[in-house]
């Protein structure tokens, strides 16, 4: 017991002596000894089990006690706090459904409970309530983000992610430090994640919160490799991309992501078999299992698009590995942990790890390990940052 409490004090150590140099360090580095508190506090909390649930529909948003981590995804907005002997999470769908405009609709919304607000004749349904009527009308529900970033297909994006927001997190009167999740610059587009990171800061300063922002996958880092010194590979592999860092002691060396995911997989297993890109999503979700042979053409390609994206992803780290400036000199060999929902079929692992041996990296890897809770990973990471964040 003294031996694990001395390791975690040295980690809280490097933790806070690394991460003051690092980009996602608002404040700029503290390394006054009463700040070891905090940083104890967010390494204890990077050990800790996640107990999850989703938003119940017509439930009041939390009003949060402490520092909030908040992982803002393609599918998902989950949000994580520090609560005893766990972390515990709250996600909602990011989806939206609208319907027209009518008195008594309304009546009906209300007394249902369902989150909603009116524009231009129509109300917009938020979250899972939008997921039931889209299943009623037999179609889609409709994204306010597309491949990580806010869409900018959908003029009404930001209000209805606003509110979504708003639906987990209540606003706050006394600054409280909120740290939310942001993928990296991806290397197969021209997209920045600059218009994105703004908005959502200005709107949770405006709910009274002092927001700062982490890479997600330096936030799988934060969750998951508290017991390697915060050094090695983080990888989320998400809805809308995959996001990918290499951290040394928490600070994140190399990030960056790729525009493909989960949704990249359901439309071009759907294309290829003529099935909407919905119904291979929920075939995906309910039966994958890619450690055995494939049953059917769907599961066949299935399994083609999974060894796709993740040849995309290593070849894209194989690239990024080989030409940065940044390579930091690690003399062992390092672990990956993979996060996000694509990672959750049976059998990724395997995949992941035959994918690996047809690549060259210049580091060694050490082994690759599946998050403890691919689904609140991110946001259990971005908590870890807020905790060491909080005065
Ligand atoms: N059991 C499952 N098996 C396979 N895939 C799953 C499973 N559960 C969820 N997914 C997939 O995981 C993806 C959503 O993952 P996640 O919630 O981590 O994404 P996100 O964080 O919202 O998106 P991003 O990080 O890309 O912005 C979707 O493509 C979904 O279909
Ligand atoms: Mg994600």
């Amino acid at each position: 017991m003294a031996k694990l409490k001395k390791s975690k004090t040295r980690q809280a150590n490097q933790f806070v002596q690394q991460n003051s140099a690092s980009p996602m360090n608002t404040t700029g580095g503290r390394t006054e000894p009463e700040n070891l508190e905090t940083i104890d506090t967010a390494v204890q909390a990077s050990q800790k089990s996640v107990v999850s649930r989703e938003k119940e529909i017509g439930e009041r948003a939390e009003q949060p006690t402490g520092p909030v981590g908040l992982d803002i995804g393609t599918s998902h907005v989950v949000m994580a706090q520090n609560a005893g002997r766990h972390v515990t999470t709250v996600n909602q769908l990011n989806a939206f459904f609208t319907i027209p405009y009518s008195k008594f609709t309304k009546k009906i919304l209300v007394e249902n409970e369902i989150t909603f607000f009116e524009k231009n004749n129509q109300f917009y349904i938020l979250g899972y309530s939008a997921e039931n009527f889209a299943n009623m009308f037999n179609t889609n529900t409709r994204r306010t983000m597309r491949r990580g970033l806010l869409s900018n297909k959908e003029d009404e994006g930001i209000n209805v992610l606003q509110s979504l927001i708003k639906t987990l997190i209540a606003p706050v009167t006394n600054n409280e430090v909120i740290c939310f999740s942001l993928p990296g610059s991806p290397v197969d587009s021209a997209n920045s994640v600059i218009y994105h990171e703004s908005i959502i800061k200005m709107f949770l300063a405006g709910l009274g919160y002092r927001p700062l922002s982490i890479n997600e996958g330096l936030a799988t880092v934060m969750s998951e490799l508290s017991n390697d010194n915060f050094t090695g590979l983080g990888i989320s592999m998400g809805g809308g991309m995959c996001n990918i860092c290499l951290a040394y002691l928490s600070v994140p060396v190399i990030n960056f992501s790729i525009e493909k995911g989960g949704d990249y997989i359901d439309n071009m297993v759907g294309s290829s078999v003529g099935e909407p890109a919905t119904k291979i999503k929920a075939i995906k979700e309910g039966s994958l299992n890619l450690s055995r042979a494939p049953q059917d053409r769907v599961e066949t390609a299935l399994d083609i698009y999974y060894v796709d994206l993740v040849s995309n992803l290593l070849n894209a780290l194989e690239a990024e590995l080989k030409t940065t400036s940044k390579m930091p000199n690690i003399n062992t060999s390092i672990p990956i942990s993979l996060s996000g929902g694509t990672v959750l079929p049976k059998g990724f692992k395997e995949l992941f790890e035959k994918g690996l041996k047809k690549v060259n990296l210049p580091i060694e890897i050490s082994e690759v390990r599946i998050a403890e809770d691919p689904l609140n990973t991110t946001a259990k990471g971005a908590l870890v940052m807020a905790l060491s964040e909080e005065i």
